[in-house]
This record gives structure tokens, sequence and C-alpha cells, in this order.
């Protein structure tokens, strides 16, 4: 019997509604298994702005650093849109959070469900097969370096330390060897100097994983490639901004962006495990909050990976991957996928049948 204790940070748009399904299936596991939860729920966002508070709390980022398990909604929407630069609900509270626990290692899969590959746009014999992951840096490259107005308009500085790509490419080759042993390293290596210094640290890590094939992809044809060959690839390791846009890429494979976790880590000490962070893939979808109609399926899954990565709970995690599985078999879902349940109810659904079955 353990105690989970994480921070609960809801955030923004329906960030809450999601999130309260993902603790009532935490609950039904905790109960389940003979744990005990712990949720220290805390502002973020938008929400913490609308308290008077900043866009992350002192008492919300204490709560991440101390239990260093996190399970986090969406931030962000039009309502804060008018706030500048670190005002804002994503560069005050996602980033730093990112930054300051040094998050470095984003992971993000795309394995179609069976039942969803009807609704993604591409054939059939396109998708069937496929099951990459994704492992994008995460505190470094375009969105941290210096960035501001001058006379003559804006820049954005794109810096990577030699340091910063060895650590995530170490990590993309680890996880290459527990899978199918391929690393595909996506850059714009023909344009920028800092991709030159990434592809050049890639093929320097790769020499130490001899049985792990490496490819290399400029990242505008990786873009068709994902959609011609998306069963080729293996794991896709790539910098933070490329990272952001192909993920998106690689939901529309899943045939929805509401079904995709992330986890978000921090490798320490081996004696302080993991950091992790885990959310969604999709953002705060103000213009269905609070309408019960919200697809909490990405952050059942997210709790899940917590459960696995941070607590390592591999059994419980499966159970409410498997529940997951026959919530989208049964069509016992949301409207975006074609039911008639409410986020809630999906929740709930999940909930009673990660009890009922083992
Ligand atoms: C993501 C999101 C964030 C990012 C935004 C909200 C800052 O798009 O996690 O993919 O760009 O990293
Ligand atoms: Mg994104």
């Amino acid at each position: 019997m353990s105690t989970i204790n994480f921070t609960y940070l809801p955030g923004d748009g329906i960030g809450p509604e999601v999130g309260a399904a993902a603790i009532a299936v935490l609950h039904a596991v905790a109960d389940k298994f003979g744990h005990t939860l712990k949720a220290e729920q805390h502002l973020v966002g938008g929400a913490a702005i609308d308290a008077g508070l900043k866009p992350l709390p002192d008492e919300s980022y204490q709560s991440a650093k101390r239990t260093g398990a996190i399970l986090l909604g969406a931030v962000g929407g039009p309502k804060w849109d008018h706030l500048k630069g670190e005002e804002r609900p994503e560069l005050g509270s996602l980033l730093p959070l990112r930054k300051r626990l040094n998050l470095y290692a984003n992971i993000r899969p795309c394995k179609p469900y069976p039942a969803l590959i009807e609704r993604a746009p591409l054939k059939r014999e396109r998708l069937e097969g496929t099951d990459f992951v994704v492992i994008r840096e995460l505190t470094g490259g375009i969105y941290f370096g210096k960035k501001g107005r001058d006379e003559r308009g804006a820049f954005d500085e794109c810096r990577y330390t030699e340091a910063e790509v060895e650590r995530i490419a170490v990590k993309a080759f680890d996880l290459a060897t527990t899978r199918r042993k391929k690393v595909t390293s996506v850059d714009k290596s023909n344009v920028l100097e800092t991709s030159r210094l990434w592809r050049e640290t890639v093929i320097k890590v790769a020499k130490n994983y001899p049985d792990v094939e490496l490819e290399h992809l400029l990242v505008d044809a990786m873009t068709m490639h994902m959609l011609t060959r998306a069963q080729d690839f293996d794991v896709i390791l790539t910098e933070n901004m490329f990272g952001d846009i192909l993920t998106d890429e690689a939901s529309v494979l899943c045939g929805s962006m509401g079904v995709i976790p992330s986890a978000s880590l921090s490798y320490g000490r081996p004696s302080k495990g993991v950091v992790g962070m885990y959310e969604p893939i999709h953002g705060s979808a103000p213009d269905i909050a609070d309408q019960g109609k919200a697809n909490p399926i990405a952050m059942i899954l997210s709790a899940a990976w917590m459960l696995r990565l941070s607590f390592g709970l591999s059994a419980e995690s499966e159970a409410i991957e498997r529940a997951v599985e026959a919530a989208l078999e049964g069509g016992h879902v949301t409207g975006d996928l074609g039911g008639s349940l409410s986020t809630q109810d999906v929740g709930d659904w999940i909930a009673d049948h990660v009890i009922s079955k083992q």
C-alpha cells in the first residue's frame, strides 16, 4: 500500500472538468488497490490570475516541487489574451513549471486505438501498425531564449548547449533500446546552427548504442513522412519547437487529440527518482468549457502515466489503460468520439470498470 501524494493543478477552460473525471478514476484505483490518495489542489494559469495571484502562485510551485508529481489540466484562453509576456497563463505558469522543475524530457505517444482509426482523416492502411513516441526537448531552444522588441521589430533567440542536446538524446536512445531500436532525429541542419550542433551531438550519443538504428530527417520533410510512412517510426527525437508542432500533427493520426496523454520528466539522482508533470496534449478548449462535453480520456491516461512513472504502480496504470480501451470499444465516450456521455459520465464509467474488472 502506498500514499499517492501529488499536486493537482486543474487550470483553465476544460481543465477542471477533465481533471474531476481523472480524480474520480484515481479514487477508484486507490480503493481497489488499497492506496491512499493525497491530492494537493492548487491554482495555476488564468484561474490564479482571476483570484488575484500570479499565474504560478508560490504555493502551487512549492507543492509541485515537494511532491515531484504533478497532474495538470490545461492553461490559457482568450480571456487572458490581452496580457503580455510572463503575465500570460502559458508564459507565466506552464513554461516556468517546466524550466524550474527541469522537466526537459517531454514524452508524447502516437499509437492509434483500433476503435478510432476510422475517425482519422488518413486511410486505414497508412495508420494500422503505427506506434511511435516523440521525445521533445522541453526546456531549451527558442521557447526560452532571449526575446524582445527593438525599434525595428522583434526577436526570439534560439540556443542549445551540447549538454542539453546530449541528455535528451540519451533518453531517446535509452527508450529505443526497450522498443524497436530506432531513433529518428528531426532538425533543420541545412539552415540552423543549433540544428547542426543537435545533429553532431546525436551522432556522438548514438555511438554508445550500436544496436539502435539512427535516421536524420529535416523537419519540413518529416511533416510529410509522418503522413506517408508513420509505421516506420519508433522513437522520434526533436527540439522544443519542432516537437510542439510535430506532436499536434501526430495527434491527427490517433483520430483525436482528446485521447493523448503526455509526461514531462526530469531525472535526478537515482535515490530521488523522477520528477514528472503529466498533462493531456490538448489545450483548455474554452469554447466547450463548462458544458460537460470535453473528452476526459487524455487526462485520465495522464493520471495513469503518473501512477506508473512517478509511483511505480504499473498494475494500477494498466488497469486504467484497459478500462479506457473498453470505453472506446464500447462507445462509452463523449460526443467528439461519436458517443453521448458527459465528461463526468466517461470518468465514472472508467472508474466503475477499474473497480469491477481484474
Ligand atoms: C504544448 C502547448 C504549449 C507549448 C503551449 C500552451 C505553451 O502547445 O504543450 O504543446 O507550446 O509547449
Ligand atoms: Mg503544443
